[in-house]
């Protein structure tokens, strides 16, 4: 019951999450397209009031007709939009999802022993203590005199983040790593919008109906972190689906795989930011693609040669699937945390584990994501029974 309960938790939490992921960075995305394909205002009027620029656009029926002045209206409107519950609803459905899944099931999704040797306590306080440190350093710097020198910062930024995915992946399982990598990324995003935008805006709208120019100050940090922010988002939401792809988070070098998808990513954003803006040079988007087909390259499956390579018979493949499998992989699994085999696979009996031959192969054998944690220690002879199975028989069948 408690595992059923925990799943609904999961379910709602996560509908949650993409929901206000897509309200918060689609708006965003969209005000960073508005800004850059502003025109100056044609109106001299316009101009006298203090309009910067402007854009005209048509949607769902409708003309729109949008405005930015240069610093601020002379007069406030009664009604101002602020966008900022997307963001916040983001963050605390994110951080409600990772401590339901990979904090409360620690042992199953963020603990690998083969990685290291962490107790539940100890690979939960390291992961708050992960999301806290990395936007207390993220925000010094961006306050140190380093943070005036923009590409200075980016290229301290990007080695840090490197070390972070880096220094993740040897502490937990690949998944683990990877989704506490973006949840950093996050963190650092939302604390941009809490402790830097908001209140940098909130001190120009009071400017403003004081009647005073604001002071520039504010806005030119605030403008600085959502440049941040938009950079971060390719990476963020590629972590938020690593979690399908066994081939990146469960790689060997998975922490080499995580800093290029997210560096891939950001140039690719940087791509999409300098065409908005009507003078795009192809060479971020083509350094994109050239990292992202070498990381496909890289980590391609290759033929391995089996050792020794003697028929397996079917009954030994079974005893070791019975023995390490079934417990979670079973039309009623025994394992605790689990109330229906989880993917869909289940593997209780012969035909069944035949039609899953390659999915068991790759799995267990290619990027060892199985069994998860390795939870029910399976060997590396039994990993060796698969793979001669699987080599000798089902894939010639
Ligand atoms: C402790 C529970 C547990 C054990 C034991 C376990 N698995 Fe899994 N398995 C999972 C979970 C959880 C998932 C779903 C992972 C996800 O969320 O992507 C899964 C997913 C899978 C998938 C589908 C993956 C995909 O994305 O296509 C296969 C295939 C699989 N397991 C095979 C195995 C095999 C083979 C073994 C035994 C060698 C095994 N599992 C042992 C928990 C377990």
């Amino acid at each position: 019951m408690e595992a059923y309960i925990l799943d609904w938790l999961n379910i709602l939490a996560r509908w949650l999450h993409f929901i206000a992921g897509i309200a918060w960075i689609g708006s965003s995305f969209y005000f960073v397209w508005l800004d850059d394909h502003l025109q100056p205002a044609k109106d001299p009027a316009d101009d006298a009031k203090g309009v910067g620029g402007e854009l005209w656009s048509v949607h769902g029926g409708g003309f729109y007709h949008a405005q930015k002045y240069k610093v601020a209206p002379a007069r406030l409107p009664a009604t101002l939009h602020w966008f900022k519950w997307e963001a916040y609803a983001t963050w605390l459905s994110g951080v409600f999802l990772l401590a339901l899944i990979y904090w409360y099931g620690a042992e199953i999704y963020l603990i690998d022993r083969t990685v290291a040797e962490l107790s539940s306590p100890a690979a939960v306080g390291i992961a708050i203590a992960v999301l806290a440190g990395g936007w207390i350093v993220y925000d010094l710097l961006c306050k140190s005199p380093l943070g005036k020198d923009e590409a200075a910062l980016g290229g301290v930024l990007f080695v840090l983040v490197g070390i972070l995915a880096w220094g993740l992946c040897q502490l937990y399982s690949g998944r683990g790593a990877y989704i506490h990598f973006g949840a950093v990324l996050g963190t650092i995003m939302v604390a941009n919008v809490f402790f830097v935008i908001i209140p940098g805006q909130r001190k120009m709208v009071d400017a403003a109906s004081r009647g005073e120019a604001p002071d520039p100050g504010p806005g030119i940090r605030a403008k600085q972190r959502s440049v941040h922010n938009t950079y971060f988002t390719l990476p963020v939401l590629f972590v938020m689906i690593s979690n399908h792809y066994a081939m990146t988070y469960g790689h060997a070098y998975n922490w080499l795989i995580l800093i290029a998808i997210s560096l891939a990513g950001a140039l690719i954003r940087i791509y999409f930011v300098a065409r908005h803006k009507g003078h795009a040079s192809p060479v971020p988007v083509i350094a994109a693609i050239l990292i992202l087909l070498a990381v496909a390259a890289a980590i391609a499956p290759g033929r391995r040669a089996v050792t020794g390579a003697n028929k397996v018979d079917f009954s030994q493949l079974r005893t070791v699937i019975h023995e390490r499998c079934t417990v979670c992989h079973s039309a009623n699994p025994t394992h605790p945390a689990f109330p229906a085999a989880p993917g869909g696979v289940v593997l209780d009996n012969d035909q069944q584990i035949l039609a899953e031959a390659s999915r068991i192969h790759q799995q267990t054998v290619v990027v060892r994501a199985m069994p998860i944690g390795n939870l029910t220690q399976i060997t590396e002879e039994e990993r060796a029974i698969i793979a001669q199975w699987y080599q000798s028989s089902a894939a010639t069948e």
